[in-house]
């Protein structure tokens, strides 16, 4: 069994979706969970049935983690609540797709800075506690589209090849520290994100899927909490995907 007492976890984006199931999963096999989001109700709400349900210490926080400034400010607070971050899972994420001749220059850098640039700052500030408590897990959210490209996401899809990149570079300057940096790829999971398909969008993708249907948020987390164990010691700048046969 997986038992993450005595650990801590900060999970951005985890308000709703994959972040919140990733933050259930961590919280459930016992960690402490910074609930990090740039919707404050949603962190709090799942922060407050996460400390219910578990009786693990949660905490809400707000960041846009595109900011430094918030960046640096939510590891304070988490460090002064929990006074070590043993897990950081980079999450939060967005699309803003069309297709390059439509996309503005606005959509480009917003995708850029919130799914890419956050996980540069949030690794950045990740990096001295870690080093100090001599070990860590560090766990990127990237996507299948950053292996194989999707028309009508030239943003989204460079973005989660440049996290797959910013993965492996990190594992290698963290590799004697006992510092694993993973990223995990998911094909199509049921979520908001993916709400935004109509029916017959989401019968095609099926289509293209060997399991024939979309992923769950619990099948990511359970990925991220495999990763987040000493079960994944010697595993450092793998990209595992979790997407029912697609990419392979
Ligand atoms: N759903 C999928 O099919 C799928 C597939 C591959 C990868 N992903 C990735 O998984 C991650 C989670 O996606 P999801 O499907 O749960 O999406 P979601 O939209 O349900 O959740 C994303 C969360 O990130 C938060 N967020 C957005 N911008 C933020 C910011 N600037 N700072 C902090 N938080 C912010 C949102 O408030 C939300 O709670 C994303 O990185 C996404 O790219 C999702």
């Amino acid at each position: 069994m997986i038992d993450l007492a005595t650990k801590s976890a900060l999970v951005t984006g985890s308000g709703r979706g994959i972040g919140r199931e990733i933050a259930r999963k961590l919280a459930q096999a016992g960690a402490d969970v910074v609930i990090s989001d740039i919707d404050l109700t949603t962190a709090q709400a799942t922060a407050g049935e996460i400390a219910s349900e578990f009786g693990h210490r949660t905490l809400a926080l707000a960041a846009d983690v595109s900011k430094e400034g918030d960046v640096k400010k939510m590891f304070e607070e988490a460090l002064s609540a929990f006074s070590k971050i043993d897990v950081l899972v980079n999450n939060a994420g967005i699309t803003r797709d069309g297709l390059i001749m439509r996309m503005k220059e606005e959509d480009w850098d917003l995708v850029l800075s919130i799914n890419l640039k956050s996980a540069f700052l949030c690794c950045r500030e990740a990096a001295r506690p870690m080093m100090k408590a001599k070990g860590g897990k560090i766990i990127n959210i990237a996507s299948v589209v950053g292996l194989m490209g999707n028309a009508g996401q030239v943003n989204y899809s460079a973005s989660k090849a440049g996290m797959i990149g910013l993965t492996k570079t990190l594992a290698r300057e963290f590799a004697t520290r006992s510092i694993n940096v993973n990223a995990i790829a998911p094909g199509f999971i049921r979520t908001a994100m993916t709400d935004k398909l109509t029916d017959e969008e989401k019968a095609k993708l099926s289509g293209q899927i060997p399991m024939a249907k979309l992923g769950e948020p619990n099948d990511v987390a359970n990925a991220a909490l495999f990763l987040g164990s000493s079960l994944s010691d010697y595993i450092t700048g793998q990209v595992i995907t979790v997407d029912g046969g697609l990419v392979m």
